[in-house]
């Protein structure tokens, strides 16, 4: 499974809202977001940008579609043993991929601050760090690091600290 939330060549790698029409690109800024609320998001590059055929590659070429996530006021993520959160402020970026059989989790329970899965109903705990609470994925859905840049919009700081997806996806990862 290839990720695309790294960059070999020291470009910014933005995270892209999914508005559903490959040639627009739509970039988040925190303000963009309601609290206790999700947007499904990709990787973005500028060299994207200059390509039409290439833009429209982005959709297509798998890369790991992420949630975005702005909690509430006041609430915050436990970090899992031995990490630390790579949040801005109340927002948090987790990859959408069930890690069961990877099916996109898109449905975020506000009130329980869970997101669920519609394949085999597996939920995962965001205040516990995506922790699975319910169904038949045994593992978190992995943190991807953000960061905010010079001009306020969002952007990856980094890669998913750890492969996306079920477990028998590991051997084909980026
Ligand atoms: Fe998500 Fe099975 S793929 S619960």
């Amino acid at each position: 499974w290839h990720s695309g939330w790294y960059s070999e060549d020291g470009q910014a790698v933005f995270l892209r809202q999914d508005v559903g029409d490959p040639h627009k690109v739509v970039l988040v800024r925190p303000e963009d977001m309601e609290a206790g609320s999700l947007l499904t998001v990709y990787p973005f590059r500028e060299a994207d940008r200059a390509d039409k055929d290439r833009l429209s590659a982005v959709f297509n070429r798998g890369d790991t579609p992420a949630v975005l996530i702005r909690l509430r006021a006041g609430q915050q993520v436990t970090p899992k043993p031995g990490q630390e959160n790579d949040n801005v402020g109340e927002y948090y970026a987790f990859s959408k991929l069930c890690t069961h059989l990877g099916c996109p989790v898109g449905l975020f329970e506000q009130q329980t601050d869970r997101l669920l899965c519609p394949c085999h109903q597996s939920q995962f705990d965001i205040l516990q760090s995506a922790t699975p609470i319910f169904g038949p994925a045994a593992r978190p859905l992995p943190q991807l690091p953000i960061a905010v840049d010079d001009n306020g919009f969002f952007v990856a700081k980094g890669d998913f600290r750890q492969p996306v997806g079920p477990e028998f996806w590991e051997m084909g990862w980026r």
